[in-house]
């Protein structure tokens, strides 16, 4: 595999796989496309013809509401045919393998695959072994990467932020079980963010993660003081493997983000999180749903970002 095998020899985007390594012109490119479809919500009539005739086959071996559904309508407001397997219900669950399963949907005239797995590196496994024509997206690969959600993260902080170069922005809590926490931060560097703190307990927090310039915070108050963007992060208990925490209420008292925690921030802060929340554990209600909270509008955003990603790749020759 080459070493960007997700850009084509003239450093066009043909796969989304990670955010990592991609340079900032290629993550501008995006938002800039995007940027063009976010009023497409409000249109009449949704539609362009950017994917007419393309077939997208939406992949998800793992549980989603969020990223399923905003692809689906991304691909949709595309013109695409858009299928989405059912997974419980396909030959996957008789032992199929991932790549007879790709072979399969390709001798079908798959023309691109948005897949999530919990195996870290499955979207690149297919991308490998897919031909030229076909394209991949990564819509989550374990705890690897989630690079349209980093893509929709940076969008949101544009929109309410304009300008990435004199930003604070804290990552708060389960970094360690994180492809969104991973993706935020090769994103955020790369576009010229001077100061990302990640911010939890020892046990969630790599430290190795000091090595991508990040500040790691044991102390919330510390993480969150004077911060211009919040990004909270749930418990991914699917992904524990017992022992990380004492207990839900435990990581609410010491981490969790509450009114009180939310004031040492910057006045203007904006709270973010990748959804889908836990109540009265990473995140008050009142601060989920008070006038600081973006996490509804970047569900919205994330359906521009996705219709610029698919109509980017689709549109890119090997
Ligand atoms: N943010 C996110 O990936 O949500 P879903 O799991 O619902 O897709």
């Amino acid at each position: 595999m080459s070493k960007h095998p997700q850009l084509n020899r003239h450093g066009e985007l043909r796969h989304l796989l990670t955010i990592e390594g991609l340079p900032r012109d290629v993550l501008q490119h995006i938002m800039d496309t995007a940027q063009g479809f976010m009023s497409f919500g409000d249109r009449e009539v949704k539609k362009v013809p950017l994917l007419r005739g393309k077939s997208v086959f939406n992949l998800f071996f793992e549980n989603s509401t969020r990223t399923r559904t905003t692809f689906e309508i991304a691909a949709k407001r595309l013109s695409a045919d858009i299928f989405n397997l059912d997974i419980q219900r396909s030959s996957t669950a008789k032992g199929e393998t991932l790549l007879d399963t790709i072979a399969n949907l390709e001798a079908m005239d798959a023309d691109l695959f948005v897949v999530r797995h919990s195996e870290s590196g499955a979207p690149f496994l297919i991308a490998q072994h897919s031909p030229d024509h076909v394209h991949v997206v990564n819509a989550g690969d374990g705890r690897h990467a989630h690079p349209t959600q980093g893509l929709l993260d940076m969008m949101t902080i544009r929109h309410y932020k304009r300008d990435f170069s004199a930003l604070r922005v804290a990552i708060v809590g389960d970094i360690v079980h994180s492809r969104v926490a991973r993706s935020d931060i090769h994103a955020l560097t790369t576009l010229g963010v001077p100061e990302v703190r990640v911010v939890g307990p020892k046990t969630l927090v790599p430290g190795d993660l000091r090595a991508l310039g990040v500040r790691v915070c044991e102390d919330i108050d510390e993480g969150l003081r004077d911060a211009d963007v919040v990004i909270m992060l749930r418990l991914q208990n699917e992904r524990m493997s017992g022992g990380l925490l004492p207990s839900a209420s435990e990581f609410h008292m010491m981490y969790g983000l509450t009114p009180e925690r939310l004031a040492l921030a910057s006045p203007d802060a904006i709270v973010m999180h990748p959804g889908p929340i836990n109540r009265g554990v990473e995140i008050d209600s009142s601060v989920a749903d008070g006038p600081q909270s973006v996490i509804l509008p970047q569900v919205r955003f994330g359906i521009a970002v996705r219709m610029a990603v698919l109509s980017i790749v689709a549109n890119t020759a090997a």
